[in-house]
């Protein structure tokens, strides 16, 4: 086949991926404190994690999420739909990539070893719908996935043992990883049971792909996608809500 025909193929069958968004919601908060875990807090009217959904839900191409919740969460609404698409809920585990593996197992047998899945906290309620069509574009048109990502603009220290200044470590290569990350079911499936299996602890998607060898492309991303860690996250993410 010429590699025209190749690409043409690819392309076209790439247009046809289903794509699912999986929003681990399983964790407890410990950072940010308080009784209510974090994705449950309220702002500008709905909790968190719903502006996470409906961020993603947003995008014409999603077509339905999971959600990974504690075992023992009596907070969840119940939804079984949002925005006209379907919703499933599955329990997570003891660390973030635990429940992103037990959502990856509940999605629908329709999406595909090669279909796209999207993975976004549900701490994370202020994504814009530009930022998730220009990930999947991206991850669409390459084999090893995507993630939104922003440069580092902070002048970055390397601290001695004794708190004081070891070195200015150069920043121009250095990004901060955000969600969503976008990888082919499959292979993140693979990755993230390898990196269990290992002992090895991972922290975003992309990190057990890198893992396997992949090297999933930067997307960069809005820079107020925040994640809401502490009390004073949650007060800049209701302002940037309000703003909208
Ligand atoms: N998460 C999860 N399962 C876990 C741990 C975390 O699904 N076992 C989810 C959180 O609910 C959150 C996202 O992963 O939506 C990002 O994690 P993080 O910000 O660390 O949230 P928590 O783990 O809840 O907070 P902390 O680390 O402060 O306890
Ligand atoms: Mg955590």
């Amino acid at each position: 086949m010429p590699r025209n025909a190749t690409n043409e193929w690819h392309r076209r069958r790439d247009v046809r991926a289903v794509i699912w968004a999986i929003v681990p919601a399983a964790g407890r908060g410990a950072r940010f404190g308080g009784d209510v875990p974090k994705q449950y807090l309220q702002i500008a009217g709905e909790p968190l994690i719903a502006h996470a959904l409906d961020a993603l839900l947003a995008e014409p191409r999603v077509e339905g999420a999971v959600v990974a919740l504690a075992a023992d969460d009596a907070r969840w609404p119940g939804w079984t739909s949002r925005a006209g698409k379907p919703l499933r809920r599955c329990d997570g585990g003891g660390e973030r990539a635990d429940s992103v593996l037990a959502a990856l197992h509940a999605l629908p047998a329709a999406v595909g070893d090669d279909d796209l899945v999207l993975v976004h906290d549900a701490a994370r309620p202020n994504l814009r719908v530009d930022d998730v069509s220009r990930l999947i574009d991206a991850a669409l048109g390459h084999a090893d996935g995507a993630i939104l990502a922003a440069p580092v603009r902070d002048t970055l220290k390397r601290a001695g043992r004794d708190g004081a200044i070891a070195a200015t470590e150069p920043r121009e290569a250095l990004w901060r990883a955000l969600t969503p990350q976008a990888f082919r079911r499959g292979p993140l499936t693979r990755a993230l049971q390898a990196a269990r299996d290992a002992g090895a602890v991972v922290t975003d998607e992309a990190m057990a792909m890198e893992r396997a060898g992949a090297r999933p492309r930067l997307v960069e991303g809005r820079e107020d996608n925040l994640k809401v860690t502490t009390p004073a996250d949650l007060a800049l993410a209701e302002y940037l809500l309000a703003r909208r």
